[in-house]
């Protein structure tokens, strides 16, 4: 059984994740990673902050801070984040550690040692005042097609045309504000990636696996042909331009571009692991070490694809070291705040530590990833998420849990009942379920998640159901061995549905499992068969009765959450 490394895009440090970026890489992962486990397939699920680039130097200037304490703290609170999430990371590294630091250098040099990398001269804007060189969205000026006032060096906000800085008129920098800017010669290492363009184009055609969203995104990039990529920038925070400890001449004050070290912190926060846990990390990521038999998954939202399908394989091909390369890439869409953007100065949006400030993580898990932006993007609002938690969650699971517990506490005390045997309506549930368990695990496998959790829902239900048509509080009028094999069937569905619910609300699934007093991590392998699922208690086993699951949200707190978060 072929073991599985997942990646989930990393998220950049400067600040706490929305719960669009949480959809958008890290959750989704999250789910493909505790199914996997469930399965009992040898799982390592690798994340890491992104810490380097401007950006993160302007938030850690903002902040008052020096941007490795910044860079340090902001690990940490976005740590705390995802595991109070449940996100259930093997490893959440730094792309600023040493062994980043290492392995970028060295892709570096192996690619200059074969003649992929090539110094050359560029005119970048200076600004004097902020005494550095701007990247181009850092410039701003007047726009020469439209005469907006407030252009930006990459691209015009108010025309949509792409721009250079050297377009814009009246230019100046918007990190100080200075328009005392000028150009001045840097050089920089060019990757010579139009050279790979056979070679990445017929990696992409060997991908035959991939979905639609990723290749097509990946073609694109490669009929408007590749082109060779700077790889380095003039900044301080940063992956350092050396080759074994010795600056690379002219270099000295200048480090890699933060797209070119970032992903291969997939590989270095895997050598973080190996090293925290004496582990091995090469025979996940190198095919002379056993990594030939890895399946390799990355998650990521959709203006990360070309990054993965065409910039990161240029750096790890053009090596010509044998490390492994992605198999299966699930990209998603974006998860709009009311149609709009997410923002964190404008104060739109719920942001992951907000989100559990209203909520426990399983609302958040369940509604995101139920209604997950797959084909297209999707759009979040209190409204929507209110109305799926208080149906899915509160009336159809929860209730479930809720009445077949009570209802056998009452009637036939606090221990599965033995009698009776299962007979006609058991046996046509078993027989829906199976279906449906087979359709939902192949749809996890793909990570189609809303078709997966369409699934979830409709086995919940088809339990609701079959509460219906036994109807125990009846039968138990005439029959009582009948009503007892009902409620046996009731309870040992809720150790099903924990079993088969636990890769998204895992919080949940534990409660349930709580209930009998089984240790999920024995309780939760992945069914057989539903008739074998619903003979694990024969009866005798105690129980408690839970707390209520999931409360209902209300209407008043809709509105306050609305006013809170700027909902449109
Ligand atoms: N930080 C990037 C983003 O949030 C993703 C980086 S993915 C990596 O868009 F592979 F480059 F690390
Ligand atoms: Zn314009």
């Amino acid at each position: 059984m072929a073991r599985i490394l997942i990646t989930s895009a990393l998220p950049y440090i400067n600040g706490i994740k929305h719960l669009g970026n949480l959809v958008g890489s890290m959750l989704p992962a999250d789910v493909y990673a505790r199914f996997q486990r469930q399965r009992g397939r040898e799982v390592l699920f690798i994340c890491a902050t992104d810490e380097h680039g401007t950006p993160a130097e302007l938030a850690a200037r903002a902040a008052g801070q020096n941007v490795r304490d910044y860079c340090r703290e902001q690990h940490d609170i976005q740590a705390s984040a995802a595991d109070a999430f449940g996100l259930s990371f093997d490893y959440f590294g730094r792309s600023s550690n040493a062994p980043n630091h290492k392995l970028t250098q060295h892709f570096a040099k192996v690619l200059e040692d074969k003649g992929l990398i090539e110094e050359r001269t560029d005119k970048q804007v200076y600004s004097v005042e902020d005494q550095r060189f701007l990247p181009d969205r850092y410039v701003e000026g007047t726009c020469p097609h439209c005469g907006y006032e407030k252009a930006r060096g990459d691209q015009c906000d108010n025309c949509g045309r792409l721009l250079d800085p050297t377009d814009l008129k009246n230019p100046y920098s918007s990190i100080s504000g200075s328009h005392n800017v000028e150009l001045r010669e840097t050089a920089h290492l060019y990757l010579l990636q139009a050279q790979m363009q056979d070679r990445i184009g017929a990696w992409v055609e060997k991908n035959d696996n991939w979905p639609t969203l990723t290749k097509s995104i990946a073609r694109k990039w490669l009929k408007e042909g590749l082109r060779d990529r700077s790889i380095t920038r003039d900044l301080k925070w940063g992956v350092p331009v050396a080759y074994e400890g010795t600056p690379r001449p002219g270099f000295e004050n200048k480090v890699f571009y933060v797209w070119f070290d970032a992903p291969i912190a997939y590989i270095a926060a895997t050598e973080e692991w190996a090293i925290a846990n004496d582990e091995n990390w090469e025979r996940w990521w190198r095919t002379d070490k056993g990594a030939d038999d890895v399946k390799y998954v990355q998650v990521m939202g959709k203006d990360n694809v070309a990054f993965h399908t065409v910039s990161f394989p240029a750096t790890i091909l053009g090596s010509d070291e044998p490390w492994k390369t992605v198999d299966a890439l699930k990209a998603l869409n974006w998860l709009t705040w009311y149609g709009g953007k997410f923002s964190t100065s404008e104060n739109r949006g719920i942001f992951m530590d907000q989100a559990l400030d209203i909520l426990p993580p399983d609302y958040w898990r369940w509604h995101l990833m139920a209604n997950a932006p797959e084909s297209d993007d999707a759009s979040f609002t209190l409204e929507h998420f209110a109305s799926v938690v208080n149906k899915d969650l509160a009336d159809v699971l929860g209730n479930f849990v809720n009445r077949i517990t009570r209802f056998c506490n009452a009637r036939f005390g606090s221990a599965t009942p033995g009698e009776g045997a299962y007979g006609e309506p058991e046996n046509a549930l078993i027989q829906e379920l199976d279906g449906r368990i087979s359709a939902y695990a192949q749809y996890l496998e793909e990570m189609e998640f809303r078709k997966a959790f369409n699934e979830l829902r409709a086995i919940w239900v088809a339990g609701n159901e079959y509460l219906q048509i036994a109807a125990p509080w009846t039968t138990i009028k005439e029959d009582k061995a009948r009503a007892a094999a009902s409620v046996r069937c009731g309870l040992n569905l809720i150790l099903l549905f924990a079993t088969l619910s636990r890769p998204v609300i895992p919080f949940t699934a534990d409660k349930m499992f709580a209930i009998f007093g089984i240790d999920p991590d024995d309780g939760a392998k992945w069914p057989t068969g539903a008739a074998d699922a619903l003979s694990a208690l024969k009866g005798d086993e105690p129980f408690t009765l839970p707390e209520v699951l999931f409360a209902k949200i209300e209407d008043d707190q809709i509105d306050e959450w609305r006013g809170r978060f700027g909902a449109a």
